[in-house]
């Protein structure tokens, strides 16, 4: 297939396109400096001589806390950009797929979010993805979690140098979710592109965990440990976006659509941690 992907020097667009390559694809990979998605024009002109049969947005505003600074920049890029892309798709009779996020939700559900469930975003960045799912109703939204993977900086990244920092680290253990590695997720991408699947799916490691759990599982896996580790609730660990509490999103969608499920949160940490070693880091 043709696939344009935008964003595509992000963490995430750095593990799917040479994933899509290796599938046979041919993909047109764009970041900002090639094609700015705030800019029809300029969309128009990179995707229309491709002729893409699916584009990929990945390129978003994802300074969740600095968004709550500069909530129109934030929207420009989340919202107005996504109108852009899902316009431009329609003009040349693509698929398109949005990113989106569990931040779209409050967290305050008791159990796992299902992909009719209602938006009720707490943080302008939740809000932004929101009015971005809105412009791809027609199209195909697949919301995930907590992503780490590729070339950082992640959550992975940042509690190995701080515990080589030999710092006393405070982790909140109330926000509970699923880190997800992103060429897992990459993976479970790809086959809805190839599917052609409309419709909002979500895409997460199996299992769930809290911050804390998860910073505890890198510290006991590599052996490197901070100086101290204490699980703090969110309250305690003030930040600008207020993070939902829950972030469980079903994969029944996934399941129904016929898609493989992520692997585990471990097996994604496990992997990661050998490219770490490979490259030093460890
Ligand atoms: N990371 C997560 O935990 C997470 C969780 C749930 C959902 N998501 C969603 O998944 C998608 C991919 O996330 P990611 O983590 O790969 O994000 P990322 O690492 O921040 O990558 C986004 C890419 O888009 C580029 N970009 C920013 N503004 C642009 C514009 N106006 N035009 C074109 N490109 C632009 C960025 O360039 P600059 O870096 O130069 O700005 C960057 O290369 C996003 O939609 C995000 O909201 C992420």
């Amino acid at each position: 297939m043709k696939i344009a992907v935008l964003g595509a020097k992000g963490l995430l667009g750095t593990a799917l396109v040479p994933l899509l390559k290796s599938r046979g694809h041919e993909v047109l990979a764009l970041d900002k400096e090639e094609c700015d998605v705030t800019s029809l024009k300029a969309l128009h002109e990179a995707l229309a001589p491709f002729g893409p049969e699916s584009i990929v947005l990945l390129a978003a505003y994802t300074a969740v806390d600095k968004a709550e600074e500069e909530p129109s920049k934030c929207f420009w890029i989340n919202g107005y950009g996504a109108a852009n892309v899902a316009f431009v798709a329609e003009l040349l009779h693509s698929e398109a797929i949005y990113i989106s996020s569990d931040y779209v939700f409050d967290g305050k559900k008791d159990g796992y979010y299902e992909t009719d469930d209602t938006h009720n975003p707490l943080s302008v960045y939740g809000a932004s993805k929101v009015f971005g799912e809105n412009c791809f109703q027609k199209f195909t939204v697949v919301r995930t979690s907590w992503l780490y993977g590729t070339h950082g900086p992640d959550f992975v990244r940042t509690m190995i140098r701080l515990a080589k920092e030999g710092r006393d680290l405070k982790v909140v253990d109330d926000q509970i979710g699923a880190p997800t590695y992103a060429p897992h997720l990459a993976l479970a991408l790809s086959q809805i592109i190839e599917k052609k699947l409309r419709g909002i799916y979500h895409a997460r490691a199996e299992g769930v965990m809290s911050w804390y759990e998860f910073a505890k599982l890198i510290f006991d896996k590599t052996e490197i440990h901070p100086r101290s580790l204490t699980p703090v609730p969110s309250k305690d660990y003030k930040t600008l976006a207020v993070r939902p509490l829950n972030s469980r999103l079903s994969n029944q969608s996934l399941i129904s659509a016929g898609v493989a499920l992520l692997p585990h949160i471990e097996k994604g940490l496990d992997e990661y941690l050998r490219q770490l070693a490979y490259e030093g880091v460890l």
